[in-house]
């Protein structure tokens, strides 16, 4: 019945979510015997026999993993589960909510990975750092819940956020900063840092042209979101002042103050760029998602909008060498 499975590579998926499937599987489930063996012990159209799970769990398996190239179909469910985030009568606990964050966390690293100039290792160990925000985040279970449901209200803006976070943290450490503490800033302040758009009465997403009134309200995001989260128990002013200053501009035409080039604090120069990249390489309801290569050029070509020497440290990060 089982069967050896050795060429493809795996990924590990999380029992959290595992345990969640009502329905038959829509993908073949593994079990990793020894290094690079791979054994099936379910596959596509099976009820998930949660005794047979927990048998293995008692054998002392822990990890369950699906191949590469069913991996999209996995993720799919992971989003549509976020998406459930949004509904207040989800009745999942916040330590759930968490553990599913990560899991979104985790699947946008492996995107980055196969769209973006990144090692798997430097991906994993920035996706270290945002597990570790997300647990920080998770001590205060009310805060967790009320941003967890404002910001999965626009599914745009949850994918964005863990993606800008990622991001951000990547592009710390190459700029040389190497202290968790203020990994963990940057990773939580791009993670934060829309979360004021979640207070607002519409969606920009849904909306091709903004009115006159709506572009004004869509620029009061970033002090609605550090309004919001000055009262979150576990966050560091700085991660705040990230969150107020992601739209300035070193060139002083950025909101909410026109903050010049010295007065911005560095790390919010950092999610800045993440922040612009993230939006510009995925597909909106208005354009087509952009190649890495061509958002980086037309970042270029916004002279005095990003800090120039951060902008070709993250270049070097971002673009593939061979496109
Ligand atoms: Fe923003
Ligand atoms: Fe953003």
């Amino acid at each position: 019945m089982s069967q050896q499975n050795e060429s493809n590579k795996h990924i590990e998926i999380s029992l959290e979510i595992l345990k969640r499937f009502k329905k038959e599987l829509k993908f073949d489930l593994y079990v990793q015997r020894s290094p690079g063996s791979f054994t099936k012990i379910f596959k596509t159209g099976d009820q998930l026999d949660w005794e047979r799970v927990v048998s293995y769990l008692k054998k002392g398996i822990s990890y369950f993993y699906c191949t590469e190239e069913e991996y999209q179909i996995y993720a799919q469910y992971v989003e549509r589960l976020g998406e459930q985030l949004s509904n207040p009568n989800n009745k999942m606990t916040s330590k759930e909510a968490v553990k599913l964050l990560k899991e979104l966390a985790q699947y946008t690293m492996h995107e980055m990975c196969m769209k973006m100039n990144v090692t798997e290792r430097a991906v994993s160990n920035a996706g270290n750092v945002i597990a570790g925000c997300i647990d920080n985040l998770g001590k205060d279970p009310s805060s967790t819940m009320k941003i967890i449901q404002l910001m999965s209200m626009q599914p745009y803006i949850m994918k964005h956020s863990i993606m800008v976070s990622l991001l951000s943290v990547l592009l710390g450490k190459e700029t040389g900063i190497e202290s968790d503490t203020n990994l963990k800033i940057i990773g939580m302040g791009g993670f934060l840092h829309d979360v004021g758009v979640g207070q607002l009465d519409f969606d920009p997403e849904d909306e091709r042209v903004l009115t006159p009134e709506q572009r004004k309200e869509v620029g009061r995001h970033p002090e609605l979101g550090k309004q919001m989260l000055d009262g979150v128990k576990n966050l560091r002013t700085e991660t705040l002042q990230i969150v107020l200053q992601h739209h300035e501009q070193p060139n002083g035409h950025g909101y909410p103050n026109g903050m010049r080039d010295a007065e911005i604090y560095p790390p919010a120069k950092i999610v800045a760029i993440c922040d612009t990249f993230a939006a510009m390489v995925t597909k909106r309801t208005y354009r087509d998602a952009f190649s890495p290569a061509e958002a980086i050029s037309r970042m270029r070509d916004n002279i005095g909008k990003f800090d120039k020497r951060v902008l070709e440290t993250f270049a070097g990060i971002v673009i593939r060498n061979n496109t």
